[in-house]
């Protein structure tokens, strides 16, 4: 990697020369006219800081609280689907990446590297971040039981299930480009579909039949005795109806603009629905993705009330040019990035990021 990289965007560009067309299709891409993906990057852009000057700044550290556990950084990599189509050391540079850096990992259900493996590489190093796994719903309680059992065993700390992508987003550019995976890239915990003797009828031909309700949330939920987090909500009412549920949290997120264009960006959605879940779940979660670039987007995440954020394709990008050092490199900069933030807004510890961080055209 040259010394020339110092940025996001710098992985970003390095990445686009090292990927084949497909690929960088596949990773980079979004659904419709992208809106929504460019959308993500520039409300984040769009907000403004307010900082207080001559704080305490003493004994700061950027140590958070998930799920009954302390960990180093608020950052966790999002889950992201056949890793080794990036780069060969796939999964596994991304695991050792987010570890070194004190950041957590969500494994995507469609990780190119089997979960165990995945697992065994960090889950006893004690200065990683949290270690969960993503989940699609799987029509087949049965096999879906199963998988649950091997995360379970493997170490997984928490099960985020998503649940905005009922069926594949409309994506042009994947379209074009097919998705021509490696010689042995495959999904590995995919189930092999099964033969179709159902009439092709519904929704996008039949598709959507199989897609999960709120009653499919509410038996994984009685299943698994780690926390479930959803991902993909953007309504303040879906928020509360998961936590009533059990849910542990909800995450923000509209699929990195993957799925439905025209959606507002996450840094739009997140104020409300902060505000709907700690009046009435003040113990539940809060995560956001999408569209964060710099550190001082994550600190905006945490200011407009998240716990914690996730994030995606920067990260990719790192592992596909340079693997698990290009991909820590990404989260290096963020936590510098991030701590350079919180020292320069007055903010010693995650406690001190607050709404009053950011400016705002009303007196207060
Ligand atoms: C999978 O979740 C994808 O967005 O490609």
């Amino acid at each position: 990697m040259t010394t020339s990289i110092i940025t996001l965007q710098d992985h970003e560009h390095a990445a686009q020369a090292a990927l084949g067309e497909a690929a960088w299709a596949y990773f980079s891409g979004g659904a419709g006219d992208e809106i929504t993906l460019r959308r993500n990057v520039d409300a984040w852009q769009r907000l403004n800081l307010s900082p207080r000057v001559l704080q305490d700044l003493g004994g700061g550290h950027t140590r958070c609280h998930l799920l009954g556990r302390e960990w180093p950084m608020p950052l966790l990599v999002a889950p992201m689907a056949y890793q080794r189509w990036a780069h060969p050391e796939g999964e596994f540079g991304m695991a050792l990446a987010a570890a070194a850096q004190g950041c957590g990992m969500v494994l995507s259900h469609q990780t190119s590297t089997p979960l165990h493996d995945v697992a065994a590489l960090v889950a006893t190093d004690a200065e990683r971040g949290p270690l969960w796994f993503q989940l699609y719903w799987l029509a087949d309680r049965g096999t879906l039981r199963e998988l649950l059992a091997q995360i379970e065993a493997a170490g997984f700390e928490a099960l985020v299930l998503t649940v905005d992508a009922a069926v594949h987003g409309v994506r042009d550019r994947e379209r074009r480009h097919g998705m021509p995976l490696p010689e042995g890239v495959k999904a590995v915990h995919w189930p092999t579909s099964a033969p179709q003797n159902k009439p092709s009828t519904g929704l996008c031909a039949g598709l959507a039949d199989a897609a999960p309700t709120w009653a499919d949330v509410h038996w994984l939920i009685g299943q698994t005795r780690l926390p479930v987090l959803l991902k993909g909500i953007t309504h303040p009412q879906d928020a509360l109806q998961a936590l009533s549920l059990g849910a542990a949290g909800v995450i923000v997120s509209n699929h990195g603009g993957r799925v439905l264009d025209t959606l507002p960006a996450t840094a739009e959605l997140l104020p409300r629905i902060v505000q709907a879940v700690r009046q009435q779940h003040p113990q539940a979660l809060v995560l956001v993705d999408g569209g964060l670039r710099r550190g001082t987007d994550l600190f905006k995440a945490l200011a407009l009330g998240a716990d914690a954020a996730l994030i995606g394709r920067p990260v990719l990008y790192g592992l596909a040019h340079a693997g698990a050092h290009g991909a820590a490199h990404v989260l290096r900069l963020m936590r510098d990035e991030f701590e350079a933030t919180m020292a320069l807004t007055g903010c010693a510890q995650l406690q001190n990021i607050g709404i009053d961080r950011l400016w705002s055209q009303k007196p207060i």
